[in-house]
């Protein structure tokens, strides 16, 4: 099974790059930027990856983010993040940035996103590894604020293919966001949004209603609301589960309670993802093995889900068929 799950080609459609930062390279950008962290060593950072929900991981992730200050920082994080991604066998990626982390700390927008452009630009030429690239907005904050960065990313507008939403779910409902998702549409832009990670289904049913999402990230509170499930069925509607995500801020108390192949079962296209590799414990094998190692998956379940994981991609009808072709005959 293990062979298999690194061998499988394999699409990642939910990963924060924010959240591929290791403590190591953290530890390493925090000296070169002389910027004094509240941790004395990797050892003790690590031991602050306990959470008891979304919001403490954020607390944490978005101090971890101070360190992240000039575009080669950016483009060190994204080209991490990248050869972990060859190793596992992943040939597609479609992460995700949060700008306003950044330029609310003073970071030039470029910076951001000319970094992280340039190493997935590399991850195709010397990885072969494809990619889009997502713009989340921070839904704790206003929609003036993302309307705002919405503007400022206009003039790099071919370096991504959508936009999100992320950060604390509860309180901040996808209404929130209804003008600015609908100007992206319009300037083509595809959407995605977290939804029922923590919050309600209702947050589902307005993602796809009002935001007209391409997926749902998370979702996984859909299983309960048998009407929104038969929707997520009927129109084939992805949604990017995070296994590790889930157990470390304890959406499900343990792996063997997750409903991540119940939902396969029914028709569902879910998809294995990451989310924040460098603070759940892993990246997309890790993922994918915890899955294997908690639930009864089969390799034909595991097939479907690499299969899922492609079909949910915004790449081309002829590049998806390519990848398929090949998870088809492996193994
Ligand atoms: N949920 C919401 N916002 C986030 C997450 C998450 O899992 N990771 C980084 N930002
Ligand atoms: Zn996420």
């Amino acid at each position: 099974m293990k062979a298999l799950i690194y061998a499988l080609p394999k699409a990642e459609l939910h990963i924060h790059l924010e959240g591929s930062l290791e403590p190591e390279l953290l530890f390493k950008l925090a000296e070169k930027n002389q910027i004094k962290l509240a941790y004395s060593s990797i050892g003790e950072l690590r031991k602050a990856y306990r959470f008891d929900n979304l919001q403490q991981f954020l607390d944490i992730y978005y101090l971890g983010a101070e360190v992240l200050q000039t575009e080669q920082d950016f483009y060190d994080l994204t080209w991490a993040y990248l050869l972990q991604c060859k190793e596992e066998g992943v040939v597609h990626v479609e992460p995700c940035f949060d700008p306003q982390i950044h330029t609310d700390r003073g970071i030039d927008f470029g910076s951001v996103i000319n970094g992280i452009s340039r190493a997935l630009a590399d991850g195709e030429k010397t990885l072969a590894i494809s990619s889009f690239l997502i713009l989340a907005f921070l839904r704790h904050l206003s929609e003036e604020s993302a309307l705002q960065t919405l503007a400022q990313a206009l003039p790099y507008r071919e370096h991504f293919k959508a936009v999100g939403l992320d950060s604390s779910e509860l309180g901040h409902p996808p209404e929130k966001f209804k003008t600015v998702f609908a100007k992206a549409r319009q300037l083509g832009l595809l959407t995605v949004a977290h939804a029922g990670e923590e919050g309600p289904v209702e947050y589902i049913w307005q993602a796809l209603d009002l935001l007209k999402v391409a997926r749902i990230d998370h979702g996984v509170k859909a299983f309960a609301d048998q009407a929104l499930m038969q929707r997520l069925i009927d129109e084939q509607m992805p949604l990017t589960v995070c296994p590790l995500s889930n157990t470390k801020l304890k959406v499900f108390a343990s792996m063997s309670e997750h409903n991540i192949l119940q939902m396969l079962d029914r028709g569902v296209k879910v998809t294995v993802n990451s989310d924040d590799p460098a603070y759940f414990g892993g990246y997309i094998a890790a993922n994918y093995m915890a899955l294997a190692t908690a639930l009864p998956m089969t390799i034909k379940q595991l097939k479907q889900l690499a299969i899922n994981s492609i079909e949910a991609s915004f790449l081309d009808a002829e590049s998806k068929q390519q990848h398929i072709d090949k998870i088809i005959i492996t193994g």
